[in-house]
């Protein structure tokens, strides 16, 4: 699974260095918008442009493939449905996290830590995740740039229910213009970095999710769901999060 999530061409973006500028990401923030398509904002007075064509650049990220994620074919979308559910039922688009097979729970947990960042919606499935674990899980094509940078200029729009995301990548686009001053990089908050601890304790949390049953962690440890996700896990790609 984090195959075809890396395969999505979402290496660069999930995976790149781990700086982060406190001071200079909360100036961002509180002074961006959007203007014409580029976000844009300014700190210590020096102008900043981010365009779609310059966040796609830097993150080697493809522009083929769907813009608009209700273009998933409907065929995949029914048998992701089945192939998605815990039981022999099949899952509604929107559902509910504990409905869902393990692997699919944490892809979803994934998606909510690295691409969406909404306000209440981590127990949950909403519309917009089921399709795009449909399109990963499939192979199908996206245009990750159109979607990511979407969501970047939801995240500086007033009043969007998007909250602050992409601190890592915003830091590697900030550090990447000529003049700005960004002050000392600290080393990102943990819990919030994706590592394999991390993802071993989404794990524990997922595999909890729906029993009644207080699994203690050493049994957790043990199970074969864990190893075989760890096993496929590409030991050379540190995927890191960047949520804020
Ligand atoms: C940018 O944000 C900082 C911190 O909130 C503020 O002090 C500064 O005046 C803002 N600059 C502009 C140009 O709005
Ligand atoms: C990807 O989406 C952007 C809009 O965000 C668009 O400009 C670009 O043409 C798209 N790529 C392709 C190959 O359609």
């Amino acid at each position: 699974m984090f195959e075809s999530l890396i395969l999505t061409g979402l290496k660069v973006f999930l995976g790149c260095p781990a700086v982060f500028y406190e001071a200079a990401l909360t100036e961002f923030f509180a002074n961006s918008s959007v203007r014409n398509g580029v976000v844009v904002s300014t700190i210590k007075g020096t102008a900043i442009e981010i365009s779609e064509e310059v966040f796609a650049t830097t993150f080697e990220l493809p522009t083929e493939g769907l813009t608009d994620l209700s273009e998933v074919p409907k065929n995949l979308v029914f048998d992701a449905r089945s192939l998605f559910s815990e039981s022999t039922e099949q899952v509604s688009i929107s559902c509910l996290k504990k409905e869902l097979k393990i692997a699919y729970r944490l892809l979803s947990d994934i998606m909510a830590k690295t691409i969406y960042f909404k306000a209440g919606s981590f127990d949950a499935v909403t519309r917009d995740r089921f399709m795009l674990m449909t399109a990963i899980t499939f192979d199908v094509k996206v245009n990750w740039s159109s979607l990511l940078f979407a969501i970047l200029k939801e995240m500086v729009t007033p009043d969007s229910r998007q909250e602050k995301g992409y601190a890592i990548q915003i830091c590697v686009l900030l550090k990447n213009i000529p003049g700005l001053e960004l002050g000392e990089s600290r080393a990102f908050p943990v819990p919030r970095v994706l590592t394999e601890k991390t993802v071993h304790r989404y794990m524990v949390i997922n595999e909890k999710v729906g029993t009644e049953e207080v699994a203690d962690v050493s049994r957790v440890k043990k199970t074969p769901v864990k190893k075989a996700v760890s096993q496929k896990r590409p030991a050379s790609v540190d995927v890191e999060v960047a949520q804020w």
